[in-house]
């Protein structure tokens, strides 16, 4: 058995201690190059989760356990979210400019729980102090839908949307243990010969001891959009993340509950699941991340119908050209498409990454009847005159996006065009 604090000093809470009891972390993912490249439509894969070896427990899974031979990884792409641009000009800059990048994910489950391994290449381990505000920690988290009997009507993939909740499991590297000098943090040494510092430091101190003693940045939210998160604590969801660096990137791992409060996956053959990464070293926080589209999780071995897997790796059958031309004479007056910067920041979703986070359906119901999924632009304050939506007097969200396109033909064109929107995979 390990101890409960890993090499780097991050403590997990007491649900993932049995993730971390047995996991001997070792190397993860050197990034595959990929075929990608840019004005093709690419589409990610389906994950089998295998099913759990006769006596392997899901829910104490480690990382490194040898359970984890018999569920085959399958690399998955995730793309810079340049729906919204931060505050932050440089964290902007140097998030578009990453490329996408690819992670490998392995997932199983037995009749309780369901695990995912999720393995990535990152050069620089960023790993926020609990004192400090001028760092960003690496991080990943795992999103679930909690009803998609629809696979047309999934939630909007940046952390769900009205009516159509996600679970959103986050883990970010912060260190727990606090080390009043050893981090070179000047301002909290005590200084015996000031007195009035001594006093200020001391209370410093003690205040970030007992901080440090409680923080954990582990957390699972029920979410209808970044403006309507409720974080889910007290274990309900019998969840527990633990992530570790290796050589050269990280290693992720998440288990939860197949049947909780909040979400029952046990009768589903395949789940929908997206994963994503916030890298520190690139300024990356909120809403400045990587993310993937909603992948099909087949559960190995389970019946049922495969109208979802089917529906997320469908290619769309649009002419791209033509829809190339009809979205650039239509809709580039407020998105901004790839390179053409025609429409004002903030005026509307920035889709030069669309094609990496959406499905064919998702795009087509955007187009469509835009007011199906609003996207919750969460900075308001900073784009007041370009409201994406109104709210009547019952709380109804009302896209400010006119529906333009009726017609199917001309919204599957557009569709096979934006789908080819999207970063490419830095080599
Ligand atoms: C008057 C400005 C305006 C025009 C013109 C416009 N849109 Fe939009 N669009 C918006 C706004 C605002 C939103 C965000 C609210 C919402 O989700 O509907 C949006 C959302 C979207 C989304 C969802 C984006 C995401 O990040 O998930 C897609 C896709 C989209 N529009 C496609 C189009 C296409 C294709 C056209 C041209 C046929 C178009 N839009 C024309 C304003 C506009």
């Amino acid at each position: 058995m390990k101890k409960l604090i890993m090499k780097h000093g991050i403590l997990r809470s007491a649900a993932a201690i049995s993730i971390i009891a047995s996991a001997a972390m070792g190397n993860p993912a050197e990034a595959k190059p990929s075929a990608e490249t840019k004005n093709t439509i690419s589409i990610n894969p389906v994950i089998t989760a295998s099913k759990a070896p006769k006596g392997v427990k899901v829910a104490e899974l480690g990382a490194e356990s040898k359970a984890w031979k018999s569920a085959k990884g399958v690399d998955i792409t995730v793309y810079p979210q340049t729906t919204i641009e931060l505050n932050d000009k440089k964290a902007n800059e140097l998030g578009s400019k990453d490329g996408a990048k690819i992670i490998n994910v392995a997932a199983m489950y037995d009749s309780n729980s369901i695990a995912f391994k999720i393995k990535w290449a990152d050069g620089t381990e960023n790993i926020q102090s609990g004192t400090r505000s001028d760092e960003y920690p690496d991080g990943f988290a795992v999103q679930m839908a909690t009803n998609f009997s629809d696979p047309k009507k999934l939630p909007y993939i940046g952390m769900g949307s009205e009516g159509r909740p996600v679970l959103v499991h986050l883990q970010k590297a912060v260190k727990v243990h606090y080390e009043p000098n050893g981090g070179g943090n000047v301002e909290l040494q005590v200084n015996m010969h000031q007195a009035n510092a001594f006093d200020k430091n001391l209370t410093n101190f003690v205040k970030n001891v007992s901080e440090a003693g409680l923080y954990d940045y582990q957390k699972v939210f029920i979410s209808e959009g970044f403006r309507g998160m409720t974080e889910i604590r007290g274990g309900g969801e019998n969840t527990g993340m633990a992530m570790v660096y290796g050589k050269n990137g990280w290693t992720g791992m998440m288990t939860r509950s197949l049947k909780s409060e909040h979400a029952d996956f046990a009768a589903a053959g395949t789940l929908p699941v997206a994963f994503a990464l916030w890298d520190g070293e690139k300024l990356g926080r909120d809403g400045r991340k990587d993310i993937s589209g909603w992948i099909a999780v087949k559960l190995e071995g389970k019946k049922g119908d495969d109208a979802l897997a089917k529906e997320l790796t469908a290619k769309p059958a649009g002419n791209i050209e033509a829809g190339k031309a009809n979205v650039e004479a239509m809709c580039a007056s407020c998105h901004t498409l790839d390179a053409q910067k025609v429409a004002p920041a903030y005026m509307a979703p920035n889709l030069s990454n669309i094609g990496g986070y959406s499905s064919a359906a998702y795009l087509a119901e955007s187009i469509k009847d835009p007011s199906a999924v609003v996207v919750p632009g969460y900075n308001r304050n900073a784009h007041k005159n370009f409201e994406w939506y109104t709210v009547d007097a019952k709380g109804v969200r009302t896209s400010t996006m006119p529906p333009m396109m009726t017609d199917d033909a001309m919204i599957s064109d557009a569709v096979a065009y934006l789908m080819t929107l999207k970063s490419e995979v830095k080599k």
